[in-house]
């Protein structure tokens, strides 16, 4: 009896170490692991001493160079961009997770000094953070949607541009012309007219300097260009033609502020400037709430930046590939000639009962999406996406092409096919999820509803009048066209054949 009561007592002590032994080693794993994954960072390519990843990240392609990395390290990676700290996400759940479900901790845009040196960051629509960029953003949405996004006034004033545009086309006489400076001519004058009241015609010189900057602009700052990894190359000769615009376009649109300022009515608002300068004048409302009549001009600044080359290279994607695809565009016109005719102009609730030029609309920003990457977005916090640590500060890319791209959401990925966005009856068009040309959360586009405006009414316009052919004598073109700040066809001729 008393040897069992030993042998007893000496297995309850061995079991009470075995169990002491047993959650002390499992308590150390578990911290050691949990320890390890606080500090697991996304994989991703390796880097080169001092420039990182820089040298894979050049390129005219790349939007689908990174998209194809993916394959290798995933949806989220790290990388290097000469030292600084960024993520660059090409999945869509993850890209989500950070713009929609994490929105607090993944909106603010990502700010170097080289756009400080550039035009600053105080009133900038796209690049300021924190309250101001939020009353900027909802007062200048507010402006948007008086002065017509999505109403009938404003589709009148996209109508009678898209008939000048027409008219500029037919001036051509089915010879071969290159469309690119008429196309954006007509998109900005669309966003000069809801700025600043204003539009200019299509061989006004001064106007052409402007936008001739904006296309050289986007050319030349591309991602991570050497400017933005050396600021101070902006002070250079390297820069200096692109800084002399850059201060004519800051002159020109503070010119116009100033002439508004001598003319404002507060029972006549014209335009978004006179919006901004009765905000100014209205009582109540902090400092920070109300712009600075001496930024309104930057505000403006983004507006024709981000307005009038994404638009206008959509455009001009469209006409390339309705070129390529000569059974598109007869799809679309024989849709429009039985909906709307040759005559009348196109009205938005036309849309409706033209679902396959919508689909194609859908299909056209889908295969060559202008923004492939959103402008940079910034951890606001210490944080994490999918188990990986993501430091405050870090930069955020988003690749919208490879989400526009990826076989997971897209069938033939790299076919053109307007005939996805159709429903199984071919009667209305249906968007997935993973359709973000326009990008997600909290930042996303404030002008999408006025482009998908300009979209339709430009394209129809011109499918109304004429076909659109690539010269017998021109080469086929090539369409993979290159990535400045936004994705552009390279330089391409076309035909205008009346019909
Ligand atoms: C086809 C045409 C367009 C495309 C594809 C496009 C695409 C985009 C994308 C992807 C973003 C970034 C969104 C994000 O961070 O998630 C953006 C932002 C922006 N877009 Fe557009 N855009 C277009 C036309 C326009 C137009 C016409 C305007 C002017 C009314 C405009 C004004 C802006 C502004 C101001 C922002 C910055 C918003 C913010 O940071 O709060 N865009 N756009």
């Amino acid at each position: 009896m008393a040897a069992l009561n030993v042998s007893a007592l000496l297995f309850d002590y061995l079991s009470l170490q075995i169990c002491l032994i047993f959650s002390v080693s499992f308590l150390i794993v578990y911290r050691l692991l949990t320890r390890q994954k606080q500090v697991k960072l996304p994989p991703g390519p390796p880097c080169l001493p001092l420039v990182g990843n820089i040298h894979k990240l050049g390129g005219k392609q790349i939007h689908a160079v990174t998209a194809n990395m993916s394959a290798k390290y995933g949806g989220i990676m790290n990388i290097n961009l000469a030292g600084k700290k960024a993520v660059l996400l090409t999945d869509l759940h993850i890209i989500r997770e950070a713009f929609l479900d994490k929105t607090d901790r993944f909106s603010d845009r990502s700010n170097s000094r080289f756009g400080e040196y550039i035009n600053g960051y105080r009133g900038s629509l796209i690049f300021e953070n924190g309250n101001g960029w939020k009353s900027h953003r909802r007062t200048t949405l507010r402006a948007l949607r008086n002065f017509g996004m999505g109403k009938r006034s404003l589709e009148n004033q996209i109508n009678e541009e898209g008939r000048c545009l027409a008219r500029s086309f037919e001036q051509e006489n089915g010879r071969p012309f290159n469309p690119q400076a008429t196309v954006q001519n007509a998109v900005a004058n669309v966003i000069c007219s809801i700025s600043f009241g204003n539009r200019y015609d299509y061989d006004d010189p001064e106007f052409r300097r402007l936008l001739d900057y904006i296309k050289g602009f986007m050319k030349k700052l591309a991602g991570p260009s050497l400017v933005a990894v050396f600021p101070r190359l902006w002070f250079t000769p390297l820069y200096k033609s692109l800084r002399k615009q850059n201060d004519e376009m800051r002159t020109f649109l503070q010119e116009v502020v100033e002439q508004h300022k001598d003319t404002f009515d507060v029972n006549d608002i014209r335009d978004i400037i006179d919006v901004h300068l009765q905000n100014n004048d209205e009582e109540g409302g902090t400092a920070e709430q109300k712009l600075p009549q001496a930024l309104i001009w930057r505000g403006l600044f983004d507006l024709f930046a981000a307005g009038t080359d994404t638009t206008s290279n959509t455009i001009l994607w469209g006409i390339l590939l309705l070129t390529q695809y000569p059974h598109v565009q007869e799809k679309m016109q024989q849709e429009i000639d039985d909906v709307i005719g040759r005559e009348r102009p196109p009205t938005l609730p036309d849309r409706l009962h033209l679902p396959y030029v919508d689909a194609t609309l859908m299909e056209i920003q889908r295969f060559r999406p202008v923004a492939c990457f959103v402008p940079p977005r910034a951890a606001s916090v210490d944080t994490e996406i999918r188990g990986y640590k993501i430091a405050k500060g870090t930069q955020v890319w988003a690749n919208l092409y490879a989400v526009l791209h990826s076989p997971e959401h897209w069938s033939d990925p790299d076919e053109f096919i307007p005939e996805r966005f159709l429903s199984a009856d071919g009667k209305k068009t249906e968007a997935p999820d993973a359709f973000i040309p326009f990008g997600a959360g909290r930042r996303i586009c404030i002008g999408e509803q006025l482009a998908r405006m300009e979209l339709f009414l430009f394209l129809t316009n011109l499918l109304q009048r004429f076909t659109l052919k690539i010269p017998q004598e021109d080469p086929k073109p090539n369409l993979a066209g290159y990535h400045g700040l936004t994705l552009s066809p390279d330089r391409f001729r076309i035909c205008a054949v009346t019909r």
